[in-house]
């Protein structure tokens, strides 16, 4: 018999999605005739802008022929997409030699655990998006669940509640090798400001920390004061990566296309550039993201892509303010929605599991539990403003009726 590998029996229950997954099919088995409304994991539902499926269709046509056909590409993506990420989205700041395309920026949390490897500590936001704390688990940078705090022992949590408007403490937070940082945040909605990263920035630099920004909901910054990329804060490039994704942007939950940005200035403590480890993990595990997904990424990004895009991020924050409204109107205090298509929504009487079963068998709405994404989660809901128009009509309807009995 084989052993199973320690780290992974070590994640304390199944990743949050696919449990949430679980339990709105054990619902649907006892009440297969309710009418559900997931508002459960940010996924998009409009469909991806003609412009840029018309990219897909010609690439695809051409893969039909002797002279479109192509095969494996450069590993760390297409340069016109590079390029066009560092004119479209960061001014042309960057050198395109720093942009890496991937298949989402789910992949390259576990790509970039793997170039840290086991002995590095890291620093989560709490709550936080579980990629980060399960990845680090299963690469054995933490010992055991401490059921009784809901924390794994190693991994520094760093609370963001209403009360320190979702930033951390910092003069709190141990030293760590690593800091993931999510901005516009996933579950909480805040969007941290510049001085706000500044300190961030400052915090790393004192300790020699690597900042790991998670950038992928940018594109929902309404504020233009709000920095988009952690590059746009003074030293930065000293010390930060930064995640970047179209799957929400554009749509592309489905497609799968990403990037991660290594400036040439981060160096780990040996002097050894990031940027060159990065490069051989990604040529090692990953062959480049699809030829496809690319080319459509490439038609996103040009004039006509980005004002489709634009409107598909306005619908959702449309959404998004309805949700806010209903919330509000019934006293419940409600953040994010404004920079993010995410609503975290407390409830003072209930666990977030509670609260999460209860609207589910009353009002037949599905949310996700606060307390999944780390314990300062608790007694929270977040709900994701992802959804066909009537859907979410219907859901402020239900919530309406009933929020003032929850
Ligand atoms: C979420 O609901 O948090 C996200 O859609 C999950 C993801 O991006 O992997």
């Amino acid at each position: 018999m084989v052993k199973r590998n320690p780290h992974l029996a070590k994640l304390h229950a199944g990743y949050l999605f696919p449990e949430i997954a679980k339990r709105k099919r054990l619902f649907l088995e006892k009440q297969p005739n309710a009418k559900l409304i997931s508002l459960g994991i940010g996924d998009t539902t409009e469909p991806i802008p003609s412009f840029i499926t018309d990219r897909f269709k010609a690439t695809a046509d051409a893969l039909a022929t002797y002279e479109g056909y192509s095969g494996y590409g450069p590993e760390q993506g297409h340069l016109d997409l590079r390029q066009a990420i560092s004119k479209a989205l960061y001014q042309n700041q960057l050198d395109v030699n720093e942009i890496f395309i991937s298949d989402g920026s789910k992949c390259d949390i576990g790509r970039l655990q793997v170039m840290f490897g086991s002995q590095a500590s890291i620093a989560v936001q709490d709550p936080s998006y579980p990629v980060y704390v399960d990845t680090g688990v299963i690469m054995g940078q933490t010992s055991l669940y401490q059921p009784q705090i809901r924390q794994y022992a190693g991994i520094a949590y760093m609370p963001c509640r209403p009360e320190n408007h979702f930033f951390p403490s910092l003069e709190l937070v141990s030293r760590t090798d690593i800091i993931y940082f999510c901005s516009p945040n996933n579950p909480t909605g805040a969007a941290a400001t510049r001085d706000q990263l500044r300190q961030l920035v400052q915090f790393a630099k004192q300790n020699k920390s690597i900042l790991i920004y998670d950038a992928a909901y940018a594109c929902y910054i309404r504020d233009p004061s709000l920095p988009r990329s952690i590059y746009e804060i003074e030293g930065a490039r000293e010390v930060a990566i930064e995640l970047g994704s179209f799957s929400k942007m554009a749509g592309f939950t489905g497609v799968r296309l990403a990037w991660s940005i290594v400036p040439q200035e981060l160096r780990f403590e040996d002097g050894h550039p990031v940027h060159q480890d990065w490069s051989r993990i990604n040529s090692t595990f990953f062959n480049g993201a699809s030829n496809l997904a690319q080319a459509g990424g490439l038609a996103a990004l040009q004039p006509e892509g980005c004002q489709a895009m634009e409107r598909l991020i306005t619908f959702y924050m449309e959404n998004a303010a309805l949700l806010r409204q209903v919330f509000e109107a019934h006293g419940y205090s409600v953040y994010g929605g404004i920079h993010t298509p995410y609503l975290w929504v407390k409830f003072p009487h209930h666990t977030s599991w509670e609260a999460f079963e209860i609207l589910l068998e009353k009002i037949h709405i599905i949310s996700t539990p606060g307390s999944g994404f780390g314990p300062a989660g608790e007694g929270f809901l977040r709900f994701s403003a992802f959804g066909y128009r009537d859907r979410i009509e219907e859901a402020v309807r239900r919530l309406k009726k009933h929020l003032s009995s929850i």
